[in-house]
């Protein structure tokens, strides 16, 4: 019987992986579980503000921390008392202090009363140096019944002791800026052991789970001062700004989830957690700023944004005085550890919350550049023709994907010989062009005998746990599988293993030769066997006797994933690691990468699942999307939103995963995801064939022009994920980012910058004739390919050309360019650079340029290039940012800059004077880009021939 549903689920799994569903709209909602079918969330949502059951005790200052005890109400009057089994314990409250302003929050139970077990903190998501910022608190201020301890020069911390609240306030004054249990909703059930009799399972469409320790559901209420929005806690498919989910005037009252899964054709507009999550919230206003606040728990969350009116009945009154948005944040399991971030700018915010967690790794060049992926390119003949059609169009790429059928029936890290006999050769045919292969490694692994990988990990007891101690079998696409306990260090490292060239077999070795095209010398490039890795669609047991892909249609079936009791090593349940898994994999899969390289190469994984601190390891997709204009238009907040919790690298499948996009959608999808941070073409291998050629010759054109778009602005993009690299501040970021005071930015989640320099603008609806644009600020705005100008502060009505997108850069910016189309990035290294200065009303302006080998690690040493251009009273000046510290590694580039474009400028200079070298060079009118056909109207300092790397001065006379 178990054969035959097998047998059948697969079927339908294949039919259903191939075919496009259409009417999924409809019953979408009803598929995943809501809160009130979540028993810890439905128990938190109908408690009443004020009924927090806790009070603080012995407040102390312990080791540089404030402690305290927190007691039941029932029990404070006499804290010593027996504490019965299921009565309320009391339990342990930290308060720490960190440089930059942030506090952390930790309740955990009392390891002096013999929990029945400890409760799961997540592991290696706070980076190992940040408890060294960690400041000695020597001072604890009593006043009135609240502790008050410092918190950074402006600000202050403090715990009232009854009722219990925690909050950041301005030092001295009466001005908050976040607050937990303000509202009195802190909840925090402990864990149990079980009685004779006692039913704790609990049912969800023929699921049972066992809940071995009852209840242990942790809630409370944050609150955010002076704020007019709240952002972050992806992953949704939903607006920027996040709205209200509770509270006057909210029809559909669920809370935004985060549990991360597999959603088949997820809708664009659902508060319903995706494959990610990231338990950070940013809250903006124009009156004082920015604060965030991070909840390190991996179990699922679900989170109220609470509509302002929601509590008119609680009789509790906050400062009135300060706008306020309240949020209710729910988790079914682990401790609390909470981090509050003062600001007070954005920059500021995502910068302390990156301090935590991590910066975003420095990609390679290269994965900065186009990728073009398919499920599938069926072989090694598909590959050839994919990549030389690029050539025959001129068209650049740098990255051929291969999906699952790469693979000898689903075994990851093995190839099917038939179809891909000469893997190594067919890889080094790219490499020749200075481009990249990845292939998928999917973390389900076929429990066959004869499989090494399986072999392995089965006899070394690798795998997680059922909730009978064998070794779960979930089902996916290679049938019966096993998932390892990617959460144990021992498994991880074992796994990065496997990723070394003697492992994995069919992967390139490192090093290749390739022609460097301009000197024709033969230079050496990079090409590690780069892996796509995809996680989150961990396919329960449940699923396997019913159906697997099959949850799709039929809504009674339980959402696919690991069961919450399915058991990690050392007693940890799926239920408390969950929203992390994939993290793990992440890592692993990166330090994989980077051993294989013998610590050389910069890794790059690409994953579908993240959580908080997934940016250190790389890359992040927004998953299977659909090829509509509503998914086109939510893809920017989603990339926002992400950008916001701290991952940097992130963009949408470009045309869309599922269905088949017309001409139209699928050209404004490349003008817009030409300045996603990450840029991949990929499909559904039902989805007819759409590579850029397909589609006549004028769309093949526009789409070219997209794409020439992102290479040219490759150095730019580069200086800016380096600042991201060293400053937390994503590539791609709300107009509110750069213009905070701008409270028409708060909520426009159509338009973004990129850097601080361009601001994009999507085409959202088809045959679009006219589009409303708001360009912030005071100064104007440049037009990227027509260098029209227009006024900022105001609304403009632009006519749409199907040419681009409008995307303008910001006056008073300068924007680095290599404007030379070749193949690939890798063979524009060592091109001469544009810059393009765009002038403000001072006719002043400025701009960076960020360059090091590309690839490797060395420029964490200090081997780099990092440069200011100023341009300020007709005079250009090149100067050095980066550090001089002596033995500082070095990088060199003989790369020129062979043009400069001057926009905003009067007409009438000729020459410019160019020192040290004390050289006359022209000035003309020339063309903004290179292939216009546009005319040539704009100052154009020509060959100045200065070095990238120097010091120079550039003056107009
Ligand atoms: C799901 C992934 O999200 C998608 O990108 C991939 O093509 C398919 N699985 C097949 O591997």
């Amino acid at each position: 019987m178990k054969t035959q549903m097998r047998n059948l689920s697969l079927l339908l799994l294949l039919l259903l992986g191939c075919s496009h569903l259409s009417s999924v709209v409809s019953w979408k909602k009803d598929e995943f579980r809501n809160c009130n079918q979540t028993p810890f969330c439905k128990r938190a949502r109908n408690r009443k503000p004020g009924t927090c059951a806790f009070v603080a005790h012995n407040v102390t200052l312990l080791d540089g921390e404030l402690t305290a005890k927190l007691l039941p109400k029932e029990n404070h009057e006499n804290p010593d008392q027996d504490h019965d089994q299921g009565q309320s314990k009391p339990l342990i409250l930290s308060l720490l202090v960190y440089q930059d302003g942030i506090l952390r929050l930790k309740i955990d139970e009392d390891p002096k009363l013999d929990p029945p077990k400890k409760r799961f903190e997540v592991p290696d998501v706070i980076l190992p140096e940040f408890p060294q910022k960690k400041l000695w608190l020597q001072k604890l201020s009593k006043e009135d019944d609240s502790s008050v301890v410092y918190l950074s020069d402006g600000y202050e911390a403090v715990l009232r002791h009854e009722p219990l609240e925690v909050y950041v306030r301005e030092k001295g004054g009466k001005r908050r800026v976040i607050s937990l249990n303000s509202h009195g909703l802190f909840d925090f059930e402990q864990l149990k052991v079980k009685k004779e009799g006692e039913e704790w399972e609990e049912r969800f469409r023929g699921h049972t789970d066992m809940r071995p320790y009852g209840s242990q559901s942790i809630s409370f209420d944050v609150s955010f001062y002076d704020a007019d929005f709240v952002y972050g806690i992806p992953e949704h498919a939903s607006s920027l700004a996040l709205k209200p989910t509770r509270g006057p005037g909210v029809e559909e009252s669920e809370p935004y989830r985060l549990f991360n899964l597999d959603v088949f054709e997820y809708i664009h507009d659902s508060p319903f957690g995706l494959y990610g999550s990231i338990p950070f919230m940013i809250s903006h206003g124009k009156s004082h700023g920015t604060s965030g606040f991070f909840w390190l728990n991996s179990a699922e969350m679900q989170i109220d944004v609470l509509g302002s009116g929601w509590d008119a009945e609680s009789g509790i009154s906050l400062p009135s005085s300060q706008n306020r948005i309240d949020t209710f944040w729910m988790s079914e399991a682990g401790i609390v550890d909470t981090f509050f971030f003062v600001g007070p700018g954005p920059k500021d915010v995502v910068s302390q919350y990156t301090s935590v967690t991590g910066r975003p790794a420095m990609p390679q060049l290269f994965a900065t550049a186009y990728h073009q992926c398919r499920w599938n390119y069926r072989d090694e003949e598909d590959v050839e023709n994919v990549d030389s059609k690029f050539d025959e169009h001129d068209i650049p790429y740098d990255v051929l994907w291969l999906d699952i059928e790469h693979t000898d029936g689903k075994r990851y890290f093995t190839w099917d010989r038939v179809l891909f006999p000469h893997p190594e050769e067919m890889q080094r045919k790219l490499a020749a062009k200075g481009r990249h292969m990845v292939t998928i490694v999917d973390p389900h692994i076929k429990r066959d005998e004869s499989y090494f990988l399986h072999k392995e990990a089965s006899q070394k007891g690798y795998y997680v746990k059922d909730a009978a101690g064998n070794d779960f079998d979930g089902w996916c696409w290679p049938g019966s599988s096993s998932y390892l306990d990617m959460v144990n260090p021992e498994i991880r490292s074992w796994w990065a293993e496997k990723f070394s060239v003697e492992n994995y077999v069919g992967s390139t070795p490192s090093l290749l030769r390739g022609l460097d095209p301009q000197s024709k010398r033969c230079k050496a490039f990079t090409l590690s066997g780069f892996h796509l890795f995809l996680v989150a669609f961990l396919y329960s047991s449940v699923c396997v006797d019913t159906s697997s892909r099959l949850i799709y249609v039929v809504p009674q079936l339980v959402e696919v994933t690991m069961p919450r009791d399915a058991l990690h090593q050392g007693g940890v349940e799926h239920r408390e690691v969950h929203n992390a898994y994939g993290y793990y994999f992440h890592m692993a899969t990166s330090d994989g990468l980077v051993k294989r390289g013998d610590g050389k190469d910069r890794p790059f994984v690409l994953s579908r699942a993240f959580f908080a601190g997934s940016q250190r390891y790389g890359a992040v997709w927004t998953g299977d999307n659909t090829a509509d204009w509503d998914q086109l238009r939510v893809s920017v907040p989603m990339i926002l939103t992400l950008g916001l919790t701290g991952i940097s690298f992130s963009g949408a499948d470009v045309g869309g995963f599922f269905g088949n996009p017309e001409p139209e959608l699928l050209v404004r999808w490349y003008q817009i995801g030409a300045y996603y941070p990450f840029f991949r073409a990929h499909a559904h291998h039902d989805t007819k064939r759409r590579e850029p050629w397909l589609f006549g010759e004028r769309n093949t054109e526009l789409i070219r022009d997209a794409i020439h778009m992102r290479y040219m602005l490759l150095p730019y993009f580069y200086t800016l994920f380096r600042e991201a690299n060293t400053s937390g501040v994503p590539v791609a970021r709300p107009l509110w980012m750069e213009f905070p005071s701008d409270e028409a930015t708060f909520s426009n989640d159509e338009a973004f910058m990129v850097g601080n320099s361009l601001l994009v603008q999507g085409i959202y609806t088809e045959r679009v004739k006219h589009t409303s644009v708001y360009l912030p600020g005071k100064e104007s705005w440049y037009d990227l390919k027509a260098g029209a100008v227009y006024k900022g502060g105001v609304t403009h009505k632009l006519e749409v050309s199907e040419e681009c997108v409008p995307a303008f850069q910001k006056a008073g910016t300068i924007i680095p360019r290599k404007d030379r189309f070749r193949r690939s990035s890798t063979q524009m290294v060592n091109d001469p650079y544009t810059l393009v200065i765009a002038l403000n009303s001072s006719q002043k302006a400025e701009g960076e340029l960020y360059v090091d080998d590309g690839k490797s690690f060395s420029f964490e040493q200090g081997a780099y290039i990092h440069r200011r251009f100023v341009f300020s009273d007709g005079k250009l000046t090149s100067l050095n940012v980066a550090s001089n510290a002596p033995g500082r590694a070095q990088f060199s580039s003989e790369c020129l800059i062979e043009r400069i474009i001057l926009l905003g400028h009067s007409a009438g200079p000729k020459t410019a004077l160019v020192e040290p070298e004390n050289k006359n060079v022209e000035i003309e009118m020339g063309p903004l880009l290179l292939k216009s056909k546009r005319g040539s109207g704009f100052i154009t300092i020509r060959k100045p021939n200065v070095p990238v790397a120097g010091d120079w001065t550039i003056k107009i006379l």
